[in-house]
């Protein structure tokens, strides 16, 4: 599949000194429009790279035309922009919802699900363009880099990966520097203490006063959720549907996936649903504190447990929590494109067939609660669950069942005494008794 030497495109070579004049080398490099992007390209060129800069929509609301032109102007010789909305939805973020995957039970996994994405388009890039290299400016101290990298290994091991803020040892003073000695613009988001990235399942925010876990979030670094003490004084409510573990209509409606999730954001944003302060365990072994704004996320897994709450089986319930569990890991350490995940999805969507049904949710003042769900295939049953009239739960059964259930604690109490690992001593302390 490689284009590389093939089609009579330059062969990538180092430069030499002097004549023959020297063989360009050609990569796809991953443009935000930002400091770092924009000084690699820079950077890059005078490393012999012809820089193909490369932007994707997954719905961070940026002005993609001034990007592309910015591209071109600090150096690139082409820019691309592509729409990855809907494939991040459906391709990456679905699967995630039916998977229940929220990381170290705080993090519904934004910009961990978008880097595989970036990483596959850019590939394909790569290969129209005859490019030998991928390179993003992530830093050697995150997780980021490694998602690019193994999703570059996994789908196109034959593609070098170029990663210059990890090589050239400039610090933010350094790159203003650089950028201003080479005539490149400084972009205004460079003078925010924060780094953030976005897409349409969350926004991340990080550094700054948050490097400190004591501090609480100043009010500035949400951009899409509501302090709550703004919010209004009545609840919201919102009903999803779901067929087959997948959200398809809101408030009774047919919907498509991003103006759902759009519409989610928006709805949980005004009511400030979708806050989350987490510490969390990186990858490479670094803990890292990240503020999260995450409305439809939050809102649609909700949603989803508490469908699979009513549908599952017991025994499916509780294993997939365990799936739940490692897929959530798995996209975190960059490992989407693996054997794992097409073994842990098979398992997903044979859980989700009975998935069905609707949820309603109420929003107040930064909380959100599943306040009804309901299926047509459920498995509560309420012949069985009710105290009132039309049980038909026959109790007497319970006595024998009971008796073969405590069987071996039983045996053991009898057989080897004592089972608690400390005396209980007296629990009842000092105790009334009236009567003879
Ligand atoms: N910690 C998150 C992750 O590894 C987000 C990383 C990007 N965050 C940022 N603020 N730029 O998935």
């Amino acid at each position: 599949m490689s284009n590389r030497g093939g089609g009579g495109r330059a062969l990538p070579g180092r430069r030499s000194g002097g004549s023959p004049p020297p063989v360009v080398k050609k990569l796809v490099l991953a443009y935000s429009g930002g400091l770092d992007t924009s000084v690699a390209i820079r950077w890059l060129k005078d490393k012999g790279w012809d820089v193909i800069a490369f932007t994707v929509d997954l719905g961070e609301k940026k002005d993609l035309d001034a990007i592309q032109a910015r591209a071109l102007k600090v150096g690139a010789s082409a820019a691309y922009v592509a729409d990855g909305r809907i494939p991040f939805l459906e391709l990456f973020v679905w699967p995630s919802l039916q998977a229940g995957a929220v990381y170290e039970k705080e993090y519904p996994l934004a910009t961990a699900l978008g880097r595989p994405l970036i990483a596959a388009m850019m590939i394909e890039v790569a290969r129209r363009e005859g490019a030998s290299a991928i390179a993003h400016g992530c830093t050697g101290k995150g997780n980021d880099q490694v998602r690019f990298d193994v999703t570059t290994a996994a789908l196109a091991p034959e593609l070098e990966v170029v990663a210059p803020v990890r090589e050239w040892g400039m610090n933010r003073d350094d790159e203003i520097e650089y950028a201003n000695k080479h005539g490149i613009e400084v972009p205004a988001t460079t003078r925010s203490p924060y780094s953030t990235d976005e897409n349409l399942w969350g926004r991340s925010i990080e550094a700054g006063v948050l490097e400190d876990p004591w501090a609480e979030p100043p009010a500035e670094v949400y951009t899409w959720t509501r302090d709550p003490r703004q919010c209004p004084d009545e609840p919201a409510y919102v009903e999803v549907g779901f067929k087959e573990g997948l959200p398809v209509s809101l408030d009774g409606k047919a919907i498509g996936a991003l103006d759902l999730v759009t519409a989610l954001n928006k709805i949980g944003g005004e009511s400030g649903v979708g806050r989350i302060d987490h510490i969390e365990n990186r990858l490479i072994g670094i803990k890292s504190r990240e503020i999260y704004e995450a409305p439809a996320a939050v809102l649609l897994l909700q949603a989803h447990q508490a469908l699979e709450d009513i549908t599952l089986p017991k025994e499916v319930a509780r294993f997939k929590d365990l799936v739940a569990q490692q897929w959530a890991q798995m996209v975190y350490d960059g490992l989407w494109f693996s054997p794992l995940r097409d073994a842990l999805y098979a398992f997903v969507v044979e859980t989700q067939r009975h998935v069905t049904g609707d949820v309603r949710l109420k929003l107040f003042k930064g909380s959100s609660h599943v306040v009804g769900r309901k299926s047509p295939i459920q498995l509560y049953q309420l012949s069985l669950a009710t105290y009132g009239k039309g049980d038909v739960f026959d109790q007497s059964a319970a006595a024998g069942f009971i008796k073969l259930w405590g069987m071996g604690v039983r045996t053991s109490a009898q057989v080897q005494g004592r089972l608690h690992g400390r005396d209980l001593g007296n629990l009842l302390g000092k105790v009334k008794r009236l009567g003879k």
